[in-house]
Parts: structure tokens; C-alpha cells; sequence
């Protein structure tokens, strides 16, 4: 089902207002498709290339220009893409066809615990992390403070992450990857292990970058989220983008579609 259009661009190039542009972008795994019990096996089918394998899209087809200072939400079900478009979007993945724009300094906040080491501490991961997000030294001693009060996480700074619980975790990525303004910044799932009054700062926040005209895209399975933050969002099913527009029209149709499924199975159960 196409609800608008607004994102599906028909355009070939960026415009002058696009910040991220993907044209045509597909993305293929080679899976094995058959079970193969032992590494030796695996080892001499490999070398006489029996290995069957069968080819699968995570994403296919997708079209995209997310202008300036947007709040972009992207939902669907488990195994649609989501996570497959941001990391194409932040180029740690390269697209098997299709071709993607970026127009300015990406903060990518991917993966709970990614860019941090589980040993070192809250302090010392917040060196880490931010020197991974290319920021000098000295930048970062300047924003210590602020990063450390963003995240509220109190004692906890001085011990080491793996003490952390999700949500702390989320709290340290999110005040590290939005300390200094991002052009461009990528959620994946954080916003949803965050407390209520932590979302709450998170939204302030993000509200306030794209006021500056910054970019911000938000992966979330709460559609709750997605409603109070995001005025356009998209929706992904089996790797397309099937609905896309105002936020309150994509998620509505996603519920509906989501609670037939529901209905169905509960059918079947009783
Ligand atoms: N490295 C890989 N090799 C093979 N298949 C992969 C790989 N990475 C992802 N996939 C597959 O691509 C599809 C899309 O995965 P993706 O992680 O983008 O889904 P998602 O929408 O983020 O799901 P979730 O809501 O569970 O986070 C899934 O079917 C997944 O199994
Ligand atoms: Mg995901």
C-alpha cells in the first residue's frame, strides 16, 4: 500500500535542500540454503563449490530524499530493512546496486554499545566514542560536563560500561553523538530503553537541532515515539518502502495493518 509519495522521490539527483538522497538502492545477501552439519563438511563443499546459496533483498528499490531539518521517523516489522537503510545511509555498508548522497557530518548512534568498550569506563568511553566521531581531544574536554550531566547517569561515570544497564547505555550514546550540533543524526532503536523523562530531554533536544536544520532519523518500534517526535515517517515492509507521509497517516495505516495480522493469528490460535 503507497500512501503519499513525499519520500519516494522521483527526482535523479539531490536538490539543494536534500540532506539524504538514495536513489534506486538495493541491498542482497548470499544466504546458504541448505543446513550443513560440520565445519569439515562446510570446509570440502566449499573447496568443490557445492555450497548451495540462494539470494535475498533486505532492501529493494529504495528511493529516498530526506531534506534539511527533517525529523524522519522510519517504522516496520521485525526484519523490514530498518536497521539495512541506516547502515547504508551511514555508508558502514555499501549497497549491492543503487547509489546514495549524503550531504553533511553524520552522527550514527546504530547500535546500543556500539563505538564503546565494555571495560573501560563511563568516562573514558565518552573519550573513545566522541574520538570515533572524529572530535579532538581538546573539543572533548570542553564538552566533558555537558555530556556527563546530559546523561544523568551520577557514580555510575566512574564504573565500567559493562555495569551499565540498557538504558544508561542509550543515555551515554545519545548526550555523546549530540553534543555538538550533527548535520545529520541516525537513531536506531535508542529512544525505546529510554526512561520517560530521558525521552522527554531527547526530544527537547532533537527538536532543538532540527530548529538549527539539522537531520534527524529515528528507528523505533514505539509508534508512540515516532508520533510525538517525527511529523513525516516512513514505512517498511520486507525491504520497501510501502507507505510513506505525515506521520499520523503512516502510523495509523501500520497499526491497522499490524492488528489484522493480530486478528489473524488470533484465529488461528482459538
Ligand atoms: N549480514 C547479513 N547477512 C544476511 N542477512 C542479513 C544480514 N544482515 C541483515 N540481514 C537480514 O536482512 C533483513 C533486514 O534486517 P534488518 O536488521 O535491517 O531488520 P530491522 O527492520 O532492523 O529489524 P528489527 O526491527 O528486528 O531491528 C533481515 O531478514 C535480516 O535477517
Ligand atoms: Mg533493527
Amino acid at each position: 500500500m503507497i500512501l503519499h509519495t513525499t519520500h519516494n522521490s522521483t527526482n535523479n539527483e539531490p536538490q539543494q535542500d536534500s540532506a539524504i538522497f538514495l536513489k534506486d538502492v538495493s541491498v542482497h545477501y548470499r544466504l546458504p540454503s541448505e543446513t550443513i552439519k560440520t565445519f569439515k563438511e562446510y570446509m570440502i563443499r566449499l573447496v568443490k563449490r557445492e555450497i548451495e546459496r540462494r539470494s535475498f533483498s533486505a532492501l529493494k528499490n529504495i528511493n529516498l530524499d530526506v531534506k534539511k531539518g527533517e525529523i524522519l521517523g522510519i517504522i516496520g516489522r521485525n526484519g523490514a530493512g530498518k536497521s539495512t537503510l541506516m547502515k547504508v545511509i551511514s555508508k558502514v555498508l555499501i549497497p549491492s546496486e543503487g547509489r546514495v548522497w549524503i550531504n553533511g557530518q553524520i552522527s550514527p548512534l546504530l547500535q546500543l554499545g556500539a563505538g564503546f568498550h565494555p571495560e573501560l569506563t563511563g568516562r573514558e568511553n565518552i573519550y573513545l566514542n566522541a574520538t570515533l566521531l572524529g572530535h579532538s581531544h581538546n573539543q572533548i574536554e570542553q564538552k566533558l560536563n555537558n555530556i556527563i550531566e546530559f546523561a544523568e547517569i551520577g557514580d555510575f561515570i566512574e564504573a565500567p560500561l559493562r555495569t551499565y544497564s540498557s538504558g544508561m547505555r542509550a543515555r551515554l550514546g545519545f548526550s555523546v553523538a549530540t553534543a555538538w550540533k550533527p548535520d545529520i543524526l541516525l537513531l536506531d532503536e535508542v529512544l525505546s530503553v529510554g526512561d520517560v523523562a530521558f525521552r522527554e530531554k531527547c526530544v527537547d533536544r532533537m527538536s532543538y537541532f532540527r530548529d538549527q536544520g539539522s537531520t534527524v532519523l529515528i528507528v523505533s518500534h514505539s509508534i508512540e515515539s515516532v508520533q510525538e517526535t517525527c511529523q513525516n515517517t516512513i514505512w517498511l515492509d520486507k525491504g520497501e518502502i510501502v507507505g510513506s507521509g505525515e506521520t499520523v497517516h503512516v502510523c495509523d495505516a501500520y497499526q491497522k495493518e499490524m492488528q489484522r495480522k493480530k486478528s489473524k493469528i488470533d484465529g488461528k490460535l482459538f
